[in-house]
């Protein structure tokens, strides 16, 4: 895979009064790396995130989906939907190639050793205890939670979120016939936090559901057990069930701490709530489609059964993976943790000190960066341009023209904040799970395009 952008960056990064650290950032470091702040050591790791992983032609949806939709020559670093560019953790593929062996892919009795694993890794890395009576299999957590929502919310019912949130959610919310009632979190210092009041005057007699995310798509929040004390008794007072998506909790940086729903001191608010699980963001198995939900309620668990007709159908090699993954391959998840723990202070010093259209604060988990980019908003003209474009295409948002900008310019994909809801406009979704020399790049890109704005 070329790192050749075609772009002068020796000559921006010197009339931009920038110190080059070469080899900052690992091997082969594109050239001309800004660093600012702490120059980053390369991660003395057992396992390789540095080296570039080419996914080309692999019909992956970060790399492939927007080669096509723009052309090779414009995307040098994708980093919209959210999975990791890494090899996977080797022991999962020493389990599949083990399987594979046995060639026969019949339907599946999902295995006790499997759930087994699940309980395991939950009460090792997260310390809880998860009841294998009341844990439900899915192939992916939206499946999983649109079994929910058709349990508990009638169609033409709210469901509510807080947002900016994960654009899934929204997907779900209509498969189901229901609409999505957004509180819009409120924003300090670039930190965003929960809007209690706002939240509990939402709720009305039509609001059964709420989906939290934690840790939160796309603000990176790990929620404190304060928080989710104080949500949790708003919606238990007023009956409207938590959908507790945690598929990023294994993402969660050094100076943060997760706090699982189902380990709140309180017993009715974890009664009142399911959570959403999968070894899916944890390993980067998003395509083997499996994941779980489970409850401490059995009431929620047989009525998700039944009335929302849950099926538990699984795939064999998910399985293998997800076991392998939750069996031997902690050392992996914390290497990787750490690898990008230490891309995004990368990042954040880099965008602070070398891109001054553009704000963010380092997430407390996940490994996506929300950008503040209201000023390239203005700089561009987005709005203008996108009321002219959406006259041609239909409704087109100025994070949409930032996006076009970017990709033109930088040959960066990002995704368009407004996707995520209320609070979105002004912000783009950056997924910085790659080798950090892509990131480098891509960083360096960007610069140099805003520096022309
Ligand atoms: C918060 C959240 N929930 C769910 C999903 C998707 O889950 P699945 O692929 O298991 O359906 C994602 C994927 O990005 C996500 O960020």
């Amino acid at each position: 895979m070329s790192l050749n952008t075609g772009l002068d960056r020796r000559a921006f990064l010197k009339s931009a009064g920038m110190t080059a650290l070469a080899g900052a950032v690992g091997s082969g470091t594109a050239e001309g790396v800004v660093v600012a702040g702490a120059a980053v050591q390369p991660e003395q790791t057992q396992f390789d995130f540095d080296t570039i992983y080419d996914r080309i032609g692999t019909d992956c949806s970060k790399w492939d989906a927007q080669i096509a939709k723009y052309g090779r020559d414009k995307i040098e670093v994708p980093m919209g939907t959210a999975d990791q560019d890494f090899r996977i953790a080797p022991v999962i593929t020493r389990a599949l190639q083990r399987r594979i062996e046995h060639e026969n892919y019949g339907y599946l009795t999902i295995p006790a050793s499997y759930v087994e694993s699940i309980v395991n890794w939950n009460k090792r890395r997260h310390g809880f205890e998860i009841d294998p009576d009341l844990l439900l299999h899915s192939d992916g957590v939206h499946p999983a939670i649109i079994s929910t929502l058709r349990a508990f919310c009638p169609p033409g019912s709210k469901v509510l979120v807080q947002a900016p949130v994960y654009n899934g959610f929204y997907t779900d919310i209509r498969v189901v016939g229901c609409q999505a009632s957004e509180s819009p979190m409120t924003l300090v210092n670039g930190r965003y936090a929960m809007n209690f009041d706002d939240l509990e005057r939402r709720i009305d007699h039509d609001t059964h559901a709420l989906i939290l995310c934690n840790p939160q798509n796309p603000t990176g929040n790990v929620w404190s057990r304060e928080n989710l004390m104080r949500l949790g008794d708003i919606c238990t007072r007023r009956r409207v069930v938590v959908l507790s998506d945690e598929i990023h909790c294994d993402f969660v940086n050094r100076a943060n701490t997760y706090t699982p729903y189902a380990t709140l001191e309180d017993e009715a608010i974890v009664r009142n709530s399911i959570t959403y699980k999968s070894a899916s963001k944890s390993f980067n198995l998003s395509a083997m489609k499996v994941a779980y939900m489970f409850s401490t309620n059995a009431d929620y668990i047989a009525r998700i059964k039944r009335t929302g007709q849950h099926r538990q159908g699984i795939n064999t090699l998910g399985v293998v993976a997800a076991q392998a993954a939750y069996d031997d391959g902690e050392e992996w998840q914390k290497q990787v943790v750490d690898y990008l723990d230490g891309t995004l202070d990368y990042v954040e010093s880099f965008v602070n000190a070398n891109m001054p259209l553009v704000k963010v604060v380092k997430p407390q988990g996940t490994y996506l960066a929300w950008l503040d980019v209201s000023e390239v908003v203005d700089r561009i003209g987005a709005k203008q341009t996108a009321a002219d474009a959406s006259d041609r295409e239909g409704q087109v948002t100025p994070e949409t023209i930032v996006q076009r900008y970017l990709v033109e310019h930088a040959h960066v994909l990002l995704n368009t904040g407004s996707s995520y809801g209320v609070g979105g406009a002004g912000h783009m979704r950056m997924n910085i799970a790659t080798s950090r020399q892509l990131v480098a790049l891509a960083l360096t890109n960007m610069a140099q395009a805003l520096a022309q704005v």
